[in-house]
């Protein structure tokens, strides 16, 4: 009996299976019912006593191994069995892929205009206080030009609000660095505004900030027709208009030329043949000085943007309310941008 044991531990020793099958033989073959495992316990009843102890062994042994063999190879061919019925020259459906918002996408590109004449990208909280988002830029309480911005306040309390504009970012920067200063903050901004297809209560803005000594209104000229021509085309040009901001002085607005109808008039530049995009201004030295900056040795200029009305214009979008809904039909539009 001893030597039937042996040989089928090597048996199952050499036994090396190649498919699911193969190894449901084995394990009928010496486990089942009618498996060899049974025939050698009925037979191992019968041997003399004293050769019980050496032989017993060896069974436990085959037993053990032949188990092992099936645990380690069941369920082994299961893929390569179910692949073999898979039609490989089946063309292949896609998973589509996501792509970049378009805010994010020409958020990217204004701030990388930017970055390559030097600028540096800075960060601030949107829940922000009095101080950052009015008061340090010339705007203390009650000053009528805070009607200008509808602000959202937190719970009861006046001195937190959402950020109006990312001019609070800056204020952050001023107090944090010191000149010369060149950098740009981008992000999301709130205003309590009616909805509609020109405004939103939430949007998002760039805004720079430049402060050096002698920094003139004509360095801001300069850069703001270098973003134009990067933005919108070579043969952009830009025109400012006087304007009024509480944090710079003198202030403007600028357009730029329109180039859906190369500035002849059409309705979406309404006949001007220009359309406005930013507002901007040499920094108010009071608003230098409320942010730790020598107003006497130091001048700056400052500019801010509505990301969704550059987005719009850039890309002909009529309707700044689509890019919330975020409906697959409009955002697929920018997947190859
Ligand atoms: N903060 C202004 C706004 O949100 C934009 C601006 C920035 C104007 C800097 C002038 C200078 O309307």
């Amino acid at each position: 009996m001893l030597k039937t044991v042996k040989s089928l531990l090597q048996e199952v020793a050499d036994f090396t299976p190649k498919s699911e099958k193969e190894i449901e033989d084995f394990r009928l073959k010496f486990l089942g019912k009618k498996g060899k495992m049974n025939e050698i316990f009925v037979a191992f009843k019968s041997i003399p006593n004293e050769s019980k102890k050496k032989i017993g062994q060896e069974i436990n042994t085959l037993k053990q191994n032949a188990q092992a063999k099936v645990d380690e190879y069941k369920g082994c061919f299961e893929i390569a069995d179910a692949t073999a019925e898979i039609d490989f020259t089946r063309p292949v459906v896609l998973d589509s892929l996501g792509s970049i918002h378009p805010i994010s996408l020409v958020r990217n590109q204004i701030v990388d205009v930017f970055n390559r004449v030097g600028f540096t990208t800075s960060e601030g909280p949107e829940i922000e206080d009095d101080w950052h988002n009015f008061s340090a830029l010339n705007l203390p309480k009650e000053h009528p030009a805070r009607d200008m911005q509808d602000t959202f306040f937190i719970q009861t309390n006046p001195d937190i609000l959402l950020r109006t504009h990312t001019s609070s970012v800056q204020v952050r920067y001023m107090n944090d660095n010191k000149p010369p200063i060149r950098t740009i903050s981008a992000g999301r901004v709130y205003r309590n505004e009616s909805i509609s297809a020109r405004a939103h209560c939430i949007f998002h803005q760039v805004e720079g900030l430049y402060i050096d000594e002698s920094v003139s209104f004509a360095d801001l000229k300069q850069l703001l027709l270098y973003f134009a021509k990067e933005m919108f085309g070579e043969k952009t040009k830009i025109r400012l208009r006087p304007s009024y901001f509480p944090f710079t002085e003198p202030s403007a607005e600028v357009d730029v030329s329109c180039n859906i109808c190369n500035s002849r008039g059409c309705n979406v530049c309404k006949n001007t043949g220009y359309l406005e995009i930013l507002g901007c201004g040499m920094v108010d030295p009071a608003v230098l000085d409320n942010c730790g900056i020598d107003s006497k040795k130091y001048t700056g200029f400052a500019f801010g943007m509505g990301i969704e009305r550059i987005s719009m214009l850039k890309y002909g979008v009529n309707d700044l309310r689509l890019f919330f809904e975020n409906d697959m039909r409009f955002l697929k539009q920018f997947s190859s941008l």
